[in-house]
C-alpha cells in the first residue's frame, strides 16, 4: 500500500490540559506533516522533517490552512434511533415509550437495520467522528448490520445488542437466556473482527429483571476485557422507578454493583444525579460517567456536574457523547458547545483545550483505547479529522479577529458543525469526500 502525506496545522493532546495557558499539554505544529501507511501514522511533526521521510510516490494532500486532529470519539449513542431524533416528548420515560421503543421494534428486519447502518456511518464520518460506542436494538439482526457495516468501512467501533426483558413492548424483549446466548454469539462472530469491539449492553435496570442482570454478570465474568455499557441516573422519575424495582439496593449505582457490573471498562450513560456515595463507588471502581449534554437538555433530564465530578478527591472518569436520538446533534463540536453552556449554568468554566481533549484523548483514555486512537502519535490508527474554523460566512468573519489557537478552537466549537469538517480519514483513507 502506498504512503499518504498530509500537510496542515497539527494538534494532538499529550495529557489533560490544566488551564487555558497549558501549552505543554498538547503538540501543535503550525506547518505539520503526517505520514500514513497501512492505516497507521508512521511519522508526525514538522512538515520538512516528515516529508523528507516520505517516498517519492507518496500521495500528498495539502490541507493548509486547516487544522488536523485525531478523529472525534463519541462515547454513547443509539444506532436504531436515527429516526427518533427530534421527537417531541416531556421527559425520558415518555420519550422512550412513545417514540423510541416502537421505532427500535423495526430493527428485527435486517433490510431496515442494514439501510440505517449505512446512514449511521455516513453521518458519523460527515461529522468527523471516527470511533463511536453504540447501542444496537435488542435484535441480533441490528448488531449484525452494525458490525458488518463497520467492517466494510474499516472503522473502530464499539457496540452491543441491548439486553432487555421487561417494561417494553413484546417486540423488544429477549429473555435472560436469549440475551446471554445472542450476546455470546455476537462476541464470537464480531469481536476482534476488523476493528470491531463488542460491548456487553444491558439497556438499564428498568428493562432488565434480576435474572437478566445475573446473566449479564455471567457474561462480564466470562469476558472481563469487554466494555460494559448501560444507563445510570438520568432522570428523577427513572431513578424512583428503578429503586422500586430493586428495593434491596441502597441506590441506583448499587444495583449494578450488586451484579458485578462496576468496573473500569463500564461506561455509564448520563450519571446526572449521583449522590456522593455513588460517585465514590464509581471512582473506586474506575467506571466512566458519560456526559450527553444535548440529550440532557433536550429531554430536560438535568445538569451534569462535569467539573465537580472530575475534581473531587475521588475523581470520576468522564466521557462525552451525543446520545443520538435523545441527543439532538451528531456533531461532537455541537455537543461540546452544549457541555460548555451547562458548566456555565453551574458557574464552572470548561475551557476549549479541555473540550478538544475530551473529544479525542480524553474519550480514548476513558475507553482504555488510547494506545490506538485519540492522538496523532506514531503507531496510532490514522483516524483523523480536518477542521476549518472559517467554514461559513459568519465563522469566516469572526476568524478575522481570532488571534490564538484556543480562540480558534472555541469558535469552531461554538459555531461549527459538519460544515466545519473538511475531511475525515478512517485508517488513513479519506472517507468524508467518498460519501
Ligand atoms: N435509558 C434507557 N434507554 C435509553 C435511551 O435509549 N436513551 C436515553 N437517553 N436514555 C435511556
Ligand atoms: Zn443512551
Amino acid at each position: 500500500m502506498t504512503h499518504t502525506l498530509l500537510r496542515g496545522r497539527l494538534l494532538s493532546f499529550l495529557r489533560a490540559p490544566q488551564d487555558l495557558g497549558d501549552t505543554r499539554s498538547y503538540l501543535y505544529e503550525s506547518d505539520g506533516g503526517l505520514l500514513i501507511k497501512d492505516g497507521l501514522i508512521i511519522a508526525c511533526g514538522a512538515y520538512d522533517k516528515v516529508s523528507a521521510q516520505a517516498p517519492a510516490d507518496a500521495r500528498s494532500v495539502d490541507h493548509r490552512p486547516h487544522l488536523i486532529m485525531p478523529g472525534f470519539i463519541d462515547m454513547h449513542l443509539h444506532f436504531p434511533q436515527m429516526q427518533v431524533i427530534a421527537s417531541y416528548a416531556a421527559n425520558l420515560l415518555e420519550w422512550l415509550n412513545t417514540y423510541t421503543f416502537p421505532e427500535e421494534c423495526r430493527f428485527v428486519e435486517s433490510d431496515h437495520a442494514q439501510r440505517i447502518a449505512g446512514h449511521f456511518y455516513d453521518e458519523l464520518v460527515r461529522h468527523g467522528t471516527t470511533t463511536a460506542v453504540a447501542y444496537c436494538s435488542v435484535h441480533k439482526t441490528s448488531a449484525d448490520a452494525f458490525f458488518a457495516e463497520a467492517l466494510k468501512r474499516n472503522m473502530r467501533m464499539v457496540g452491543g445488542k441491548v439486553m432487555m426483558d421487561r417494561n417494553a413492548p413484546q417486540g423488544l424483549l429477549d429473555t435472560p437466556q436469549m440475551g446471554y446466548d445472542e450476546t455470546r454469539q455476537i462476541i464470537s462472530e464480531w469481536h476482534g473482527k476488523g476493528r470491531n469491539h463488542v460491548a456487553i449492553t444491558p439497556r438499564f435496570a428498568i428493562t432488565s429483571t434480576p435474572a437478566q442482570m445475573e446473566a449479564t454478570q455471567a457474561l462480564a465474568r466470562e469476558f472481563p476485557d469487554l466494555h460494559i455499557q448501560t444507563h445510570l441516573s438520568e432522570n428523577h422519575d427513572e431513578i424512583t422507578f428503578t429503586c422500586e424495582l430493586y428495593p434491596e439496593a441502597i441506590d441506583y449505582t448499587d444495583i449494578y454493583a450488586r451484579y458485578g457490573l462496576l468496573g473500569d471498562k463500564t461506561l455509564f450513560g448520563h450519571c446526572i444525579h449521583l449522590s456522593d456515595r455513588e460517585a465514590d463507588a464509581m471512582s473506586e471502581a474506575g467506571s466512566v460517567a458519560v456526559h450527553c449534554p444535548t440529550s440532557n437538555l433536550f429531554l430536560g433530564s438535568g445538569i451534569f456536574p462535569l467539573k465537580s465530578l472530575a475534581r473531587r478527591q475521588k475523581p470520576v472518569r468522564i466521557g462525552v457523547a451525543t446520545d443520538i436520538g435523545g441527543g439532538s446533534s451528531y456533531s461532537m463540536l455541537r455537543t461540546m458547545d452544549e457541555a460548555y453552556k451547562i458548566q456555565q449554568l453551574l458557574g464552572e468554566r470548561l475551557n476549549p483545550l479541555e473540550s478538544y481533549y475530551c473529544m479525542t484523548l480524553g474519550n480514548a483514555r476513558s475507553l482504555s483505547l488510547a494506545d490506538r486512537i485519540g492522538t496523532l502519535d506514531v503507531g496510532s490508527d490514522a483516524d483523523i479529522v480536518v477542521l476549518n474554523a472559517a467554514a461559513t460566512p459568519a465563522m469566516a468573519l469572526k476568524m478575522e479577529v481570532v488571534k490564538t489557537l484556543p480562540e480558534e478552537l472555541f469558535l469552531l466549537q461554538t459555531m461549527g458543525d459538519d460544515r466545519a469538517i473538511v475531511e475525515t480519514y478512517v485508517a488513513g483513507v479519506a472517507a468524508k469526500s467518498a460519501i
